[in-house]
């Protein structure tokens, strides 16, 4: 049995926390969030322990691991107070906004790096992953296009928006990630920023953007994404090769479908959003987690894929800001091994 504590009792907190509390492979033992009742309300769902200190958590000795779902610019220090303290962590992307951050945190863990996990979760998306599977199995021989639709269904609060570090490292990333999981090593990458909202152009940032990217073997990536999408939360994925390609069409809560003098084939509305359409994701990416700590092995995605995703995010933004195609040095971005 895995013994966790959750750090942050916010949106993907409480998704953590639930996750854990179901999964017969760990205990929830322990909720830390310095707000008001966040942590008792949301412990108290689960049978927890509640603490508004952080040292709470490190000093626990009934916990093995810790979910750190606290705001991004506290992940580098909870990382680093975590691994000291000689826990498992499976850590909320992105690792911070900074790339130089990012380096201090993999300084200052040297030699610990495998206990650290980062919650890229659409890997574990089964849809996805099947995907990613059969691409690896050569079915549609080798890959020369991905495309990924990634549109919210409405754009988060302002105040969200102030501090989430701009579209290409809050939301593109998970993009990001998941083209290098097909695509392996980048070596360019291209952007174009749209401000169809103004409150978004008064904040400096977009609030739809494409980004391409092209791998070190000429396959490219393009990710279409946008902060609002009258239709909901659209997750779509296409992988294309010389012999086919394999597709990830929208979810709906049942496979139902309504056919009338008015229409055809119309299905119910696509699935609402992250915390609905990404639950299983969540679920086996908690699972990975878990094993990876039971039997003391490396868990993947990794802090450097955590880096590696900052790394295209930081490059889309200046692209879509300068204009330019950015160039990658070839150990940018490299795939991650496990
Ligand atoms: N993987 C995903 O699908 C996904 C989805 C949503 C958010 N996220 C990431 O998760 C993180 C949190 O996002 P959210 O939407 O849940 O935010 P949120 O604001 O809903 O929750 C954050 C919580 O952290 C708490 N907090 C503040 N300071 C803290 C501290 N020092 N220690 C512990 N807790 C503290 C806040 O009180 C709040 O309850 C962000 O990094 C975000 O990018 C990932």
């Amino acid at each position: 049995m895995v013994r966790i504590a959750v750090i942050g009792a916010g949106r993907i907190g409480a998704v953590h926390a639930a996750t854990v509390a179901r999964h017969p492979g760990a205990e929830l033992r322990l909720v830390c969030d310095p707000a008001g009742d966040a942590a008792e309300r949301l412990a108290a769902e689960h049978g927890a322990r509640a603490t508004r200190d952080i040292a709470d958590v490190y000093g626990a000795e009934d916990v093995d691991a810790v979910i750190i779902g606290s705001p991004t610019p506290l992940h580098v220090e909870q990382i680093i107070g975590s691994v000291g303290a000689g826990k498992a962590v499976l850590c909320e992307k992105p690792v911070d906004l900074d790339l130089g951050r990012v380096d201090e945190c993999i300084a200052a863990i040297t030699g610990q790096e495998h206990r650290v996990m980062i919650g890229f979760n659409r890997r574990f998306d089964p849809t996805f992953a099947e995907i990613h599977a059969r691409v690896r199995h050569g079915e549609i021989g080798p890959l020369e296009q991905l495309t990924i639709v990634s549109r919210d269904p409405a754009p988060p609060p302002t105040e969200y928006v102030a501090v989430s570090g701009g579209i290409f490292r809050d939301m593109t990333i998970h993009d990001l990630d998941t083209a290098r999981f097909f695509l392996g090593e980048i070596v360019e990458v291209s952007a174009v920023g749209q401000r169809l909202d103004p409150a978004f152009a008064d904040l400096a940032d977009y609030d739809a953007a494409v980004t391409t990217l092209v791998s070190a073997d000429g396959a490219v990536a393009t990710v279409v994404n946008s902060r609002h999408c009258a239709t909901g939360y659209d997750q779509r994925l296409e992988a294309f090769g010389p012999r086919g390609s394999l597709e990830a069409v929208n979810h709906t809560a049942t496979a139902v479908r309504h056919s009338s003098a008015a229409h055809s084939s119309a299905a119910g509305p696509y699935l609402n959003f992250f915390l609905q359409r990404y639950a299983e994701a969540y679920s086996l990416e908690l699972s990975h987690f878990i094993d990876a700590v039971r039997e003391g092995r490396p868990a993947s995605p990794t802090l450097h894929d955590g880096r590696a995703a900052l790394v295209l995010a930081d490059a889309a933004t200046r692209s879509a800001t300068t204009g330019e195609r950015v160039l990658l040095s070839s150990t940018a971005t490299t795939r991650s091994h496990s």
